[in-house]
């Protein structure tokens, strides 16, 4: 029996299990929905448009949504409620996760005000997206669709009359190959971890250099796999928040990074690091044990 094999055991168990929630997180209404790689907020989307039409517009479209919902919203901007997006028939947020997204709104509301604090925002998923591989996120198209649904087919353009940024757009096409790429790599992540973790639970019971050499090895290719997988996700997360929040900023669309997210997949991250470095002990001083013990005997 080796006993130090358990501490391995541990953190690769540990760690294949924060990888699984990484790939599946948020794939179910009400599973982990806080841990969102982006969370893309549309709850004031169009304010402005609406805020400044009152009269100085002649724009057809634009007089055409006040006719059929504007003035509403413009009732409601005046009296301070800022919930654009509920009105217009679209959700308050739109959460990206690994292979599918959640949409929902705020409560109590979307934004903070002198009553409720920014904290005491929760999410309330209404609705997930069934999961699918190699899944990708297209905010425009998602909000295009519901809009459709709600104001009619092609009465309300997102990009025309509430002047989405094709930027935006673009910019998340530009991480699309690296968001694949992610899912990828978190496969063959659990893959490796998996093996990884059987082979610490046979070493428990077989004694030898061989096999924490051999540990050491696929516990390093975990790591490096899971490491990269987390590098990239990161990447895309912080790079896709700051793409929506520079060409957002002007028609009330914002976004958040995941960082529980991250915090989830750079702990699994470590984990294997850890489980990798305990292998590597075991492979030095256990083998000076068992090259000296004949000595002792
Ligand atoms: C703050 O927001 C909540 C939820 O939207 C709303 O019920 C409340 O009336 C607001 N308070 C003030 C002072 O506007
Ligand atoms: C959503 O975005 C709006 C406008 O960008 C902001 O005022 C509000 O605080 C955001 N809400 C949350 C919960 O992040
Ligand atoms: C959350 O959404 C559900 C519908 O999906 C709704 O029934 C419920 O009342 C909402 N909760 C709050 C606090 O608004
Ligand atoms: C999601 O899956 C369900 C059943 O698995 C199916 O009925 C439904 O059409 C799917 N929705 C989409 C948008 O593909």
């Amino acid at each position: 029996m080796r006993f130090s094999a358990l501490i391995p055991v541990v953190f690769i168990t540990a760690s294949f299990i924060l990888t699984f929630l990484c790939l599946f997180a948020g794939s179910r209404k009400g599973l982990l929905e806080d841990y969102a790689v982006l969370t893309l907020n549309t709850s004031r989307i169009g304010y402005d448009v609406f805020d400044n039409s009152d009269s100085s517009s002649s724009d057809n479209a634009v007089t055409s949504i006040i006719d059929n919902i504007g003035d509403s919203i413009q009732d409601e901007i005046e009296e301070g409620i800022n919930d654009v997006a509920q009105d217009l028939g679209i959700h308050d947020f739109y959460s990206a996760h690994l292979m599918n997204y959640c949409e929902g709104f705020y409560v109590p509301g979307a934004t903070p005000n002198s009553t409720v604090s920014k904290s005491q925002i929760h999410k309330n998923v209404t609705e997930c997206s069934n999961r699918t591989a190699m899944y990708n996120f297209d905010p425009q198209q998602i909000i295009q669709k519901e809009l459709n649904n709600s104001v009619g087919d092609g009465v309300v353009n997102l990009v025309n009359d509430l002047d989405w940024p094709e930027d935006i757009t673009n910019g998340i096409r530009a991480l699309q190959v690296a968001a694949k790429a992610t899912f990828v790599l978190y496969c063959i992540a659990i893959g490796f971890i998996g093996i990884a973790l059987i082979l610490a639970v046979v070493s428990i019971f077989s004694d030898g250099r061989l096999s924490a050499l051999l540990n050491v090895m696929v516990d390093w290719l975990a790591f490096l796999v899971i490491g990269i997988a987390s590098a990239i996700a990161t990447a895309i997360a912080v790079k896709g928040a700051s793409v929506i929040n520079r060409y957002g900023d002007d028609i009330g669309v914002s976004a958040q990074q995941g960082n529980k997210f991250m915090i989830l997949t750079w702990i699994a991250t470590g984990l294997m690091l850890l489980a990798s470095i305990v292998w590597c002990f075991d492979c030095i001083v256990g083998g000076r044990r068992r090259v000296s013990r004949p000595k002792y005997n």
